[in-house]
Order: C-alpha cells, then structure tokens, then sequence
C-alpha cells in the first residue's frame, strides 16, 4: 500500500486554519465535532426522558435510523440528507445562542435544548416525503401542505411519546412558512411563551431559513441585477421561489386559512425571515443584520476548533 496516497488527516489539513464549512472535505474537525455532538445530546436526552429510569433513550443518530434518514436507494445514493441538514441547524443554533447567551442571560440548558431542537427538527422527512408525495396533486391539499402538516403532527405525538419536552416540541415545529403567522405574532409580543423559549425558537427559526445546499450556512453576501444585497436567506428562497417543483405549492399558501397576508409561501418566509434576524442582530448589537449569517459562520468555525483543541487535549 502506497502511504503517500492516504495522507493523515495533519497532513492534508493546516489545523491552526479556520475550518472550512462550505464543502465536504474530509477534515476530522468536523467528524470530532458531529461526534461530541451525539455525545452531548445523548447525555441531554437521558437527563430529561430518564427521571422515573424508564422511557425511550436512543441516541440521536440510532433515532434517526429508526426514522428511515439513513435508507439508501437501489443506486446507493442515500434517500435523505436530513442528517446532514440537521447537524448543520443544530451547529448553527448552538453558535448563534452561544453569541447571545451573554447579552440576554441564556444559561447552559437553554444552548442543549437549541441543539437538540436542532437535531430533531426535521426527523420525521421520511414521513413527510410520503405524505407530501400523496397530497401534491390535490388543490384542496395545498398541492403538499396537508402532508407537510400532517407529517408535523405524526413527529410531535412521536417525540411526545419519546419524553421530548413539550417546549423543545413546540420549537422543532416552529420553522419554514407555515410557522410564519406565529412568529410574527411572537414578533409583536402577542404570545403567552416565555421570553427564553421566544428566543429559542426565533434562533431555530432563523438557521433553518439560512441553510443551502449542499447543508451549509453560507456567509456571502451577493448583489442580484438591480444590485440589491441578498444574503443566505434571500438565495434560499429565491431559489425556492423560482423552483418549477413548488410553484403550485408556493401559491397555494396564498390560500391558506393561516396566511393573513396573501403573500407566496417563500415571499413570507424571506419577509419573516428578515424581521427575525433584524430582531437578533439588534439582540446581538450586529449593525448590519444582512451580516448575521457571516457572524454565525464564524462562531461555527470557533465552536469546532474549540472542541477539537479539546480533544487534542486528553
Ligand atoms: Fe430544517
């Protein structure tokens, strides 16, 4: 075996570099991090579903086994990426709520519930593909929607079944269009939830709009022809806005009994979406809140090289 052509990690890395987050690379930072990920999340979940020593106890990722996330097709290619997804949430809200711990008095359990909000917020996809593929020809459905909700509500009585919190609950269906109303709502003081839970789910909120394919959280802003700055959130839904496979979906949310405004499903999570991160950024003292998306990257990046100096470390 030619060693030359296996190079350790140190070797193909510079490990004093900041990580890079924007594409798959190989670099064991990012295994260790997704690795003390599992562990500080399986440690939470003991800790609240074990009180009486019985109740559901997987890990995170033997739960998102059992959720079919880790099927693959007769290619081989996997079926869904929502692992990936969630990490990249997870990872995204753990940095944004460490950035804010200190301004607004988050303690540590606050930071464990973002992640585990995090990593389970889309962990009923497998379900959700099915119900959605059944109900996106039906106009009464909302061309998808019905499947999306009704996907919402098998996740909730499962992780309800599991111990899950019902805050955690709660946050985990507060992302993508359908929890606009409610965050706008919340925006506007008109919400009987806790300041500290109001926080957790405009966070969760917030990095779920940011993330793009290939499940990353792009810090770059960009200008489009008129030479308005767009940043992650903008590109992602523009990009689902303009995508030919949700636009009998996208309008059929104009429709919708939630929406009081009429506006497309992706209009309103761009337009909320910004008033959510106008909400953080002055939360953060971030001038130009267009920025927020880079701000997060960077605590990322601090967070993953943190953790590998602690490994290094033992
Ligand atoms: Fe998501």
């Amino acid at each position: 075996m030619n060693e030359g052509l296996h190079p350790g990690p140190e070797q193909k890395f510079n490990l004093t570099e900041p990580v890079n987050l924007l594409e798959k690379n190989g670099d064991p930072r990012k295994r260790a991090w997704v690795l003390s990920l599992a562990l500080l999340v399986r440690e939470d979940w003991h800790k609240m579903t074990g009180k009486r020593g019985e109740g559901y106890r997987p890990s995170i990722f033997r739960l998102m086994k059992a959720e079919g996330l880790f099927e693959k097709k007769d290619t081989g290619e996997r079926k869904h990426m929502a692992p990936e997804h969630m990490i990249t949430v997870a990872t995204g809200a753990l940095a944004l709520g460490k950035l804010l711990k200190e301004k607004i008095g988050l303690q540590d359990e606050d930071i464990q519930d973002l992640l585990l909000g995090g990593l389970i917020h889309d962990v009923n996809k497998d379900v959700e593909f099915r119900t959605v593929r059944l109900t996106m020809e039906n106009e009464s459905a909302g061309f998808g929607q019905a499947g999306y909700d009704l996907a919402g509500d098998v996740s909730e009585q499962k992780l309800r079944f599991a111990g899950v919190p019902e805050d955690i609950i709660k946050m985990h269906k507060m992302v993508g269009h359908a929890s606009c109303p409610e965050i706008e709502e919340i925006l506007e003081g008109k919400t009987e939830l806790s300041e500290k839970e109001v926080i957790k789910i405009l966070i969760l909120h917030y990095i779920d709009d940011l993330v793009t394919s290939p499940n990353i959280i792009d810090p770059a802003i960009t200008s489009d022809e008129n030479s308005n700055r767009l940043n992650a959130l903008d590109r992602r839904c523009i990009q689902n806005e303009n995508n030919p496979a949700y636009e009998k979906y996208n309008l059929a949310w104009q429709k919708d009994s939630r929406n009081k405004t009429g506006e497309t499903a992706f209009r309103m999570q761009r337009r909320v979406g910004h008033l959510v991160e106008t909400h953080l950024a002055d939360l953060l003292g971030v001038e130009d809140p267009l920025t927020l998306p880079a701000v997060i990257y960077s605590q990322m990046q601090k967070e993953i090289q943190e953790n590998w100096a602690r490994r290094k470390d033992k």
